[in-house]
């Protein structure tokens, strides 16, 4: 399928590894001018040269902390002077710490809205004045499963990101007469650093290998694997592409079917 972005211009954040970096190889596989942002300079460096040489697309790398709201506003006022333009914004950030409710004290629960819930406020502000601009905006935000149905220990990517959907529909609504589409994507469980470090920590403390943990965890997957990034990535190029014009406001999760609710 054509999806007929070739040559537009990209911004995503959070991309130098994970869900981000795959979100910015695919869009770059199809033509797609994309311009990555992270904390870590060489790291952010080193992966957009990776996804140049091998997508052929042009990709450059400014550094940008998504809490320091000097540094968001200096990242799109440069992503937008290099390319001359910003058609498609993919929101994405680290995530907060797992754990059950008692387990957060007040800055936690601060420092999870600066990360997943004020900084896509603060860089969604500032790109809508390039996405006015192209009669064909789109907007994905990575958010998570846990908005759909309950994720053990995830007290604050469920709560902080609910604002986030919250956020997008109000959004989709307002935005649509400049034809901008917003949408989110709820990742289950894809196989990244998060998950290797943390998404499985439980099952290492209990003594098992990586490979044991990913395969128990699998078990109560539907389609009995852990997902893969490209896999995500594919719907977020769906979603900014001109055949997903008439899609918007919506939350779609690829999670292999581990999500339980019937809508
Ligand atoms: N993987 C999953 O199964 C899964 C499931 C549900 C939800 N999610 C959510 O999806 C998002 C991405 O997850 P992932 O698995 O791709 O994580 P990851 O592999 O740990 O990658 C995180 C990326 O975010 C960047 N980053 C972290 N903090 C940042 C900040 N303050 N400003 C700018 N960039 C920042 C990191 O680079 P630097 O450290 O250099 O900044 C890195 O590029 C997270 O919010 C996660 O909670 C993931």
């Amino acid at each position: 399928m054509e999806l007929g972005i070739k040559n537009k211009v990209a911004v995503v954040l959070a991309a130098s590894k994970g869900l981000g970096r795959a979100a910015a190889e695919t869009l770059a596989a199809e033509g797609v001018r994309v311009v990555i942002g992270s904390r870590n300079k060489e790291d952010l460096e080193k992966t957009a040269q990776e996804i140049s040489e091998k997508t052929g697309s042009q990709v450059i790398g400014i550094p940008v902390d998504v809490t320091n709201a000097a540094q968001a506003e200096d990242f799109i006022a440069k992503a937008a002077e290099h390319f001359g333009q910003i058609d498609i914004l993919v929101n994405n950030a680290g995530g907060p710490p797992f754990g059950p409710v008692e387990s957060f004290d007040e800055s936690q629960w601060q420092a999870a809205f600066e990360l997943n819930l004020l900084s896509t406020v603060r860089i969604t502000r500032l790109v809508l004045p390039h996405l006015k601009k192209t009669g064909s905006g789109r907007i994905i935000n990575i958010v998570s499963m846990s908005v759909k149905s309950v994720l053990d220990n995830s007290v604050l990517s469920t709560s902080i990101r609910m604002g986030v959907v919250g956020m997008a529909k109000m959004l989709a609504d307002e935005v649509g007469p400049d034809q901008i589409t917003v949408n989110n994507v709820c990742p289950g469980m894809i196989l990244t650093d998060r998950i290797r470090s943390s998404g499985i920590k439980k099952e290492l403390e209990a003594g098992m290998t990586e490979e044991e943990a990913l395969q128990s965890r699998a078990k109560n997957i539907p389609l009995r694997r852990i997902g893969k990034p490209e896999e995500l990535a594919a719907l977020i190029a769906f979603l900014a592409s001109e055949k997903a014009s008439y899609i918007t406001g919506t939350t779609i999760q690829v999670d292999g079917g581990v999500v339980r609710s019937i809508f």
